[in-house]
């Protein structure tokens, strides 16, 4: 026998895209050199990027397939990996490499992060075994294109078959479900309207799991997309060709393709060009990256459309600003309490703008929406987000506001189950008259014991705010000791202040439990790496 390379096959993959193909890669890898070179010992692993960092070392030929999210950021098992590779802290140099990279066209940083992978890989001193694919929404061809091109340069024949994918939905070829049920989750005065829906999905073939999430394609307004037509001058039946492929009369591009709210950076950058405006190119400036956020915070398409009037050929700019992105809703119930439906728990956004009310995109279309309408959707899996496999597990679940929503989903699949985990739900919301969401299921749930405990956080019922994670550090010693005693715990909702202060409110459990602020900070970590510390958070 002859030593072959050693391979590592590493992935970045948030909803499993890239993890999926990277296991076929490697079941692949196998097969093909056992039939092809069986004369060669094998030595070919799959490992999330994060858990590669420590093993890059033993491989020889480094094969990465990486998503991109939120802003051209690496998912979140690939951050450390990259982190290491920018500080030049992994040895690379002379290793063979090939990268897929997994995105969406629509996104302004269309697959950044298996760009800079591969950049920095190469700028360090890795060999090119095939220049970058990039794949967008639909990424089976440009996979097996990828393979085409990968396996001779591994000294394999090309299968006849390569992979043959079964029917999914994504945001270009959605599931069009039944909209079967509404109604308002909040008091009909409550300041805040969060809503529960129910989309039928007989026959679609969508298998979730509690805890995945579901893409909606919204519809823009009529009222805004004439708002847009007229700040750009345009009739509605004017032709428009788009950077996306997208094609036909703008006022059809504009309910349907184009984002109408946030000004995308692309589009303006094409405008700071073309235009030469000092305002659009002080706020492009590196500099002004806070400016500029702002600016696309506030300021709306049919605001830059007023601004630059008669500047520019307004065709020009809708074909260049961002198309109009799939709005993505933890599902709120199981498939085996409730098969062939999805249930959603929506917040309609809502806020006020130079006296006029404006509300969310997509939560305010489905609040528009008379029961029947078709809603186009398509399965986003979250499989790091998941119920422990063993049901005696005990789970504490963190979810304030629509953080509920993949919380109710657990409590339905282990009440499904009979799981004999405990199970600890911290939720909050302003009024408890007014803003308690599932106050029914929960009360049930807690009666028949399957909710073991209960903690609620009414924020605005007393002088002082209240916040699930002031009760986390009232319970600390009991919320240690679930930890120590192997619960999973997972937090969902909002990302910049809430997940961020659990965070912080949890290390002081765990000092309060008698640790020193260093040790805390590592328990956490390995709670991260033991997939007991999940987070969904948006
Ligand atoms: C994985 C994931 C799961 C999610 N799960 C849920 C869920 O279960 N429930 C839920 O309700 N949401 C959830 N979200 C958030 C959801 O996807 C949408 O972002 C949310 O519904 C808003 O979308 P929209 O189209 O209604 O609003 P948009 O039209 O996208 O409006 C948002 C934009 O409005 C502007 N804006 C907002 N507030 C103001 C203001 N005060 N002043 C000026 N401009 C403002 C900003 O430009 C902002 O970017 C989730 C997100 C992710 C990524
Ligand atoms: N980035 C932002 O500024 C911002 C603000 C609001 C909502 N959002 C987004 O709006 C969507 C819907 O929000 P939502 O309805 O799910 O609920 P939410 O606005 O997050 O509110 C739910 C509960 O959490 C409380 N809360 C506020 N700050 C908190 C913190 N730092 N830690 C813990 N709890 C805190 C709220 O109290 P109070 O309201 O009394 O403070 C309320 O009782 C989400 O996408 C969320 O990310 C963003
Ligand atoms: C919230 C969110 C943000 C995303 N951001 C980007 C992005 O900035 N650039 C891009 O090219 N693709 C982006 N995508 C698309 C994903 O990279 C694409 O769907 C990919 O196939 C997901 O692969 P995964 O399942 O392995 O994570 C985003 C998707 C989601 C759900």
């Amino acid at each position: 026998m002859t030593a072959a390379p050693s391979i590592a096959v590493g992935y970045a993959s948030e909803s499993g895209n890239a993890e999926t193909l990277a296991r076929h890669l490697t079941q692949l890898l196998h097969d093909q050199f056992q039939q092809q070179l069986p004369s060669q010992t094998l030595s070919i692993t799959c490992l999330s990027l994060d858990d590669l960092a420590a093993q890059v070392a033993h491989a020889d030929i480094l094969l990465l397939i990486s998503s991109t999210y939120g802003a051209g950021d690496i998912p979140s098992n690939g951050g450390h990996f990259l982190s290491e590779l920018k500080a030049k802290r992994l040895q690379v140099q002379e290793k063979q490499m090939a990268v897929l990279a997994l995105g969406d066209r629509a996104y302004d940083s269309f697959c950044q992060a298996g760009r800079d992978l591969y950049r920095l890989l190469a700028e360090q001193g890795a060999h090119v075994l095939v220049p970058l694919f990039e794949a967008d929404t639909s990424f089976q061809p440009t996979y097996n294109q990828w393979l085409s091109r990968l396996l001779p340069r591994l000294g394999l024949a090309v299968p006849e078959k390569l992979l043959a994918f079964s029917k999914t939905y994504s945001a270009r070829e959605p599931f069009l479900a039944t909209l079967t049920h509404q109604h308002r989750l909040t008091s009909a005065t409550a300041d805040k309207d969060v809503r529960h829906y129910v989309l039928n999905i007989s026959g679609a073939g969508i298998h979730y799991q509690a805890g995945d999430s579901i893409g909606v394609m919204p519809v823009n307004s009529r009222q805004r997309v004439e708002e847009v037509l007229a700040a750009a001058g345009l009739q509605g039946n004017e032709y428009c060709r788009r950077a996306d492929g997208h094609d036909g009369p703008i006022a059809e591009l504009l309910s349907r393709y184009i984002e109408l709210t946030t000004p995308g950076q692309t589009m303006l950058q094409w405008l700071a060009e073309v235009t030469g405006a000092e305002w659009l190119q002080a706020l492009l400036h590196p500099s002004q990256v806070q400016a500029l956020c702002q600016f696309q915070f506030t300021a709306d398409l049919a605001e830059v459309l007023r601004r630059v009037s008669g500047q520019v050929d307004p065709l020009q700019l809708l074909a260049r600003q961002s198309g109009l992105l799939p709005r993505y809703y933890s599902l709120s119930a199981s498939p085996l309490s409730h098969p062939d439906e999805l249930h959603l728990t929506v917040a309609t956004l809502s806020y006020s703008k130079q006296g006029a009310t404006v509300q969310g995109t997509a939560s305010g279309w489905l609040a528009s929406l008379p029961l029947g309408s078709k809603v186009p959707v398509f399965l986003q899996p979250s499989p790091l987000f998941r119920l422990p496999e063993d049901p005696e597990r005990d789970v504490i679940m963190i979810g304030p506001g629509t953080g509920i929503a993949p919380f109710r989903a657990f409590l339905h699949e282990r009440e499904q189950l009979q799981a004999g985990g405990r199970n600890w739900l911290f939720f909050g919301e302003r009024h408890r008259a007014s803003h308690y969401l599932y106050q029914a299921d929960l009360l049930r749930w807690q009666l028949r014991k399957e909710l073991t405990r209960l903690d609620l956080a009414f924020s605005r019922d007393q002088a002082e705010s209240v916040y699930v994670q002031h009760l986390l550090l009232q319970h600390a010693a009991e919320v240690f000791a679930w930890l120590e005693n192997g619960a999973c715990l997972y937090v969902c909702g909002d990302k910049t202040r809430m997940a961020a202060d659990v965070d912080r409110a949890l290390r002081q459990v765990l000092v309060e439990g008698g640790m020193s602020v260093a040790d805390a900070g590592r328990y956490l970590l390995r709670l991260r790496m033991e997939k007991r510390y999940l987070r969904d958070v948006y």
